[in-house]
């Protein structure tokens, strides 16, 4: 185990069994359905490359970078899109992959950002959310797994860019980051 990691809150094999189930939701549900899984830069980078490929329909990929800003606990907010897709998205169903839903404004943001585009079907699937620090609401139809509101890192997730790398999704020291 990293030296910078306190607990391992799900290991390669939990990890796997999550993603499982989530992928088998999305083969049940879109069927023969050609998707464009958007990419949700960077934490999703490693979730998304182990989703995809237990997909069982045609699959395009793209990316996306954004981040969001919320105004106090308004629902509303400002969404800044550091990198868009190359992909029209109109009358295509996008499934977003996202690492961790935090306060959901990115989410929420981006999912009526693509519904503006005129995406067929704008869905969510994410890996983590923490419930306990939402503030906007959003519907997330395939969720990996719910968590404490801990400091989690590894399988994608960073802190101060570091730890992506880690094969397991840890619950970082505090004095890392005190
Ligand atoms: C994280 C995560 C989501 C967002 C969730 O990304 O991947 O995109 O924050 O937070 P929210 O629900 O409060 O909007 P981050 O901005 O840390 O970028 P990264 O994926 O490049 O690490």
């Amino acid at each position: 185990m990293h030296k910078d990691i306190e607990k391992v809150l799900f290991n390669e094999a939990q990890i796997e069994e999550i993603v499982g189930n989530v992928a088998e939701k999305i083969n049940n549900d879109y069927g023969d359905s050609e998707i464009v899984a958007i990419v949700i830069l960077k934490g999703s980078l490693v979730f998304s490359a182990d989703l995809i490929r237990r997909l069982d329909m045609n699959v395009q990929v793209d990316f996306m970078q954004a981040s969001s800003y919320g105004f106090g606990t308004e629902s509303s907010g400002v969404i800044k899109i550091k990198k868009d897709l190359e992909t029209d998205i109109r009358g295509k169903h996008a499934l977003i992959i996202e690492d961790i839903i935090d306060s959901g404004r990115t989410l929420s943001l981006l999912k009526e950002e693509l519904k503006k585009r005129g995406a067929a079907s704008v869905k969510i699937a994410s890996l983590l959310s923490k419930p306990a620090r939402r503030v906007v609401d959003v519907e997330t139809e395939y969720l990996g797994t719910e968590i404490p509101d801990e400091f989690v890192v590894g399988y994608g997730l960073d802190y101060a860019e570091r730890y992506r790398n880690l094969p397991y999704i840890g619950i970082l020291k505090p004095e890392v980051y005190l």
